[in-house]
């Protein structure tokens, strides 16, 4: 745990690129096309079919980063603290996501899931059905109210081995939580662009980086008054040294950058005030051999509440499984660093997976299945998390939506025109939310600052 370094960078730190002057504008600037992006942009096309919407992603295509590197589950919004957004965003979430996977035929399935105990944890599962009981619908919501928001059930050892033969017999208790489910992310991704393309308001910019981002400063004073917003300068291909940047005046800025969140921040915000990242990798191993007959839900340990807890850094190494039926287990969690501050995308070299993690991974599945083999598990793939907090935090870390305006930075207009909307620390449950952090983005924070 000692030695993580957080990584505080910001965007441009080298000057490279100058202030511009804008010759186009766009209402509504969307940063990243991650399953995050593309949900806001495609709810703005919807809710403003008038003013245009521009998503800006640096690859080739849509959630190349976290959104294609993870564990594909619909939570039911188990286990964070009940006043949480992320309780909030993933019940409401959950809801707007089966919806929309009905609607629009994205490949998904209520599979349900065990949250498996032995006997010293069986506290542990207790408490969260007791907070699941009380839960309420949260704002927005369409289901009847008298239907439970968070189902779910406590049974015992013996029940759950009659749903899954071959848990361990030291499993005493489980919680069943029959609303979690499986979806394909990128059938999901490519209904939300979809949209964004079929609708007037909407265009999707791919190989195109943001590279700086400044106040946008007014020639003249008329102007200041009817336009307020943000410089956001736009450069494509990979030749740093001798691409040319493009300024686009953006009206309002949605920050959807997933990992590389807080460096557009940053890169405003005088040196003392920026805001760390780190990352926490996490392995996947797909697996075949015997200790999994006829495997049909989702099993997850209890999440590790001991001295060195992970509890809210990790649920723990699981079992899911995809549409296709493979299992994989995963993700366990290793917290990586950057060599230096120019290092920004050092994780990208974190993504190979290898064979390293698989002891441990098999001593943590045996756990709870302990007919698995050491010698069925493959590595398969790695996801990175953004972290707001340092391993060993312990506390705590909600999503984070933070508004600036360019007043603040020396720019034109009064508190609360022009605003940018950055989302920092959007790590698991983020798929679920996806579609709820859309709606209180852009309805609440976004509506709530433009009437
Ligand atoms: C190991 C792991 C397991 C997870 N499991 C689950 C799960 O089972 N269920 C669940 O609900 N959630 C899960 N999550 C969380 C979920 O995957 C994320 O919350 C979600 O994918 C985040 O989406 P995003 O759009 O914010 O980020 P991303 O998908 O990373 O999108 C951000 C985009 O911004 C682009 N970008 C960045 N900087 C720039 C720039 N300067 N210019 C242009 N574009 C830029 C990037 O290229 C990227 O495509 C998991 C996460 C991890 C890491
Ligand atoms: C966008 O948000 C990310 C954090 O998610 C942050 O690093 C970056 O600085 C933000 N960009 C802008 C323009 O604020
Ligand atoms: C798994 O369950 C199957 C079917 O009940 C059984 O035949 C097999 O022996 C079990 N394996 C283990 C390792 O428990």
């Amino acid at each position: 745990m000692q030695g993580i370094r957080g990584l505080a960078a910001a965007l441009n730190s080298s000057g490279r690129f100058k202030y511009k002057t804008p010759e186009i504008a766009v209402d509504h600037l969307v940063i990243g096309a991650g399953v995050v992006g593309l949900a806001i942009a495609q709810r703005l096309c919807e809710k403003f079919p008038t003013k245009s919407t521009y998503v800006v992603e640096r690859h080739e295509r849509a959630g190349e980063e976290i959104s294609s590197r993870n564990s594909e589950v619909i939570h039911a919004g188990l286990y964070y603290p009940a006043d949480s957004l992320k309780t909030r965003l993933s019940i409401r979430g959950r809801e707007l996501m089966y919806e929309r996977c009905q609607e629009y035929s994205v490949p998904h399935r209520k599979t349900g899931k065990l949250v498996v105990a032995t006997e010293e944890q069986r506290l542990y599962i207790e408490n969260l059905h007791r907070k699941a009981t009380k839960m309420e619908w949260p704002p927005h919501s369409s289901s009847s109210l008298s239907s439970p928001a968070l189902p779910t059930k406590l049974i015992s050892g013996d029940e759950a081995r009659i749903m899954e033969p071959n848990l361990s017999t030291n499993i005493a208790a489980a919680l069943w939580s029959p609303e979690t489910g499986i979806v394909d992310s990128h059938s999901l991704m490519e209904s939300l662009e979809k949209d964004i393309l079929d609708s007037d308001a909407g265009d999707l910019a791919y190989a195109t980086r943001i590279v700086r981002v400044d106040p946008y400063l007014p020639e003249s004073s008329k102007e200041e008054h009817d336009v307020q917003g943000w410089v956001v300068q736009t450069a494509t291909g990979d030749d740093t040294e001798n691409v040319e940047s493009d300024p686009i005046l953006a009206r309002t800025v949605f920050n959807a950058s997933g990992l590389s969140g807080p460096f557009i921040l940053n890169s405003l915000l005088p040196a003392e005030k920026r805001i760390p990242m780190y990352y926490g990798r996490g392995s996947y191993a797909s697996y075949k051999g015997p200790g999994v007959s006829g495997i049909s839900h989702l099993i997850y340990p209890c999440p590790d509440v001991g001295p060195n807890a992970h509890a809210f850094a990790s649920l723990g190494t699981h079992l899911t499984l995809d549409m296709n039926g493979k299992i994989k287990f995963g993700p366990d969690i290793e917290y990586i660093s950057p060599q230096s501050e120019e290092d920004v995308d050092f994780w990208a070299r974190h993504l190979v997976p290898d064979d390293s993690k698989l002891n441990e991974m098999h001593d943590a599945v045996t756990k709870y299945l302990p007919g698995i083999t050491l010698e069925g598990l493959q590595p398969d793939y790695v996801g990175i998390r953004p972290k707001l907090v340092p391993p060993g935090a312990g506390a705590f870390q909600d999503f984070i939506f933070r508004t600036d305006y360019p007043s603040q930075f020396g720019g034109g207009g009064a508190m609360g025109q022009g605003p940018m909307i950055s989302l920092l620390g959007i790590e698991s449950p983020g798929l679920t939310s996806s579609l709820a952090i859309a709606e209180y983005v852009v309805d609440d924070i976004f509506g709530g600052i433009s009437t």
